[in-house]
C-alpha cells in the first residue's frame, strides 16, 4: 500500500468509527478467554471498537488496545472511563507501519509486564488481512525481536479461500492472506504452532460467513 493508500485506509477506518460501532465480544475472544489466566495480559493489535478488548478487561484480564485509527482510540478511552472493569485497560493510537514508534511501545510494554509477571498473549482479530504484505512484515519482526519466550500469539483473518466468497463489500482495503506462507514466516520468525485450522462457520455476520484461519503460537 502506497501513503495514499494508506492515507484512504486510515480515513474509512475513522469514518467507520465514527459510527460508534456497538458489536458484541467475538466468538475468537470467546475461544481466546478459555485458555487466559489472572497472569495474562492481552496486547490486542488493531482493536478497532474495542470490542474483544473490553471482553477480555472485563473478564478481569489487563489489556492494552492499539490501533491506527484515533477516532476509535479516543471512543474506547472515553468508554473505558466510564465502565467500572475489574483490571487495566489501556488504549494507544499507533499506525503498525511506523516500525520505530512500534517498536518502542512493545519495549516499553514488555518492561511494564515483567515488572508485573505477567504473560503476554498478542491478539490479533481480523487484522493480518486489514495490513499490508510491509505492514505484516514490520509487525512479525518487531514482535520477534522484543517479546519474551512464552509470548503467545492468536490471531484470526482472512485466507486467500475467502477471495471467492460473496461478501458485504464496502470498499475498504483487504488483502487475503496465503497460509502456506504465512505458517513458515511465523515459524521462521521463532514461533512454535500451537494450532492452526481454517474454514468457515468461524464467525458469520449479517449473513456472510467468511473463510477464515485461526492460528495459536508460542514464542521459542
Ligand atoms: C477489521 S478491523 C478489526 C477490528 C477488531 N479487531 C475487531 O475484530 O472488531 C481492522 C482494524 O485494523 C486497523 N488498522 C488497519 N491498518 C492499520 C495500521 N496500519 N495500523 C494500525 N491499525 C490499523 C483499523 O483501524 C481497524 O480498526
Amino acid at each position: 500500500m502506497n501513503e495514499q493508500g494508506a492515507t484512504v485506509t486510515k480515513k474509512y477506518w475513522n469514518t467507520f468509527y465514527k459510527q460508534n460501532v456497538n458489536l458484541p465480544k467475538s466468538s475468537f475472544c470467546s475461544k481466546v478467554q478459555e485458555t487466559l489466566t489472572s497472569e495474562s495480559f492481552v496486547v490486542d493489535i488493531g482493536c478497532g471498537s474495542a470490542r474483544d478488548t473490553f471482553a477480555f478487561a472485563s473478564g478481569g484480564i489487563d489489556a492494552i488496545g492499539i490501533d491506527g485509527s484515533e477516532e476509535a482510540i479516543n471512543l474506547n478511552k472515553s468508554k473505558a472511563k466510564e465502565l467500572h472493569l475489574p483490571s487495566e485497560v489501556s488504549f494507544v493510537t499507533l499506525d503498525l507501519c511506523k516500525s520505530s514508534d512500534l517498536k518502542s511501545l512493545f519495549e516499553e510494554l514488555k518492561i511494564q509486564g515483567l515488572e508485573k509477571r505477567k504473560h503476554f498473549v498478542l491478539y490479533l482479530r481480523f487484522l493480518l488481512h486489514a495490513v499490508d504484505d510491509k505492514t505484516e512484515k514490520t509487525l512479525l519482526d518487531t514482535i520477534s525481536d522484543v517479546f519474551p519466550q512464552g509470548t503467545r500469539f492468536a490471531a484470526e483473518f482472512r485466507t486467500k479461500e475467502d477471495e471467492q466468497l460473496n461478501k458485504i463489500y464496502d470498499n475498504h482495503y483487504r488483502r487475503f492472506v496465503d497460509t502456506d506462507r504465512f505458517i513458515p514466516d511465523l515459524e521462521s520468525k521463532g514461533f512454535e504452532i500451537n494450532s492452526f485450522f481454517k474454514g468457515t462457520g468461524l464467525s458469520i455476520y449479517k449473513g456472510e460467513d467468511p473463510f477464515l484461519a485461526r492460528v495459536f503460537a508460542t514464542k521459542r
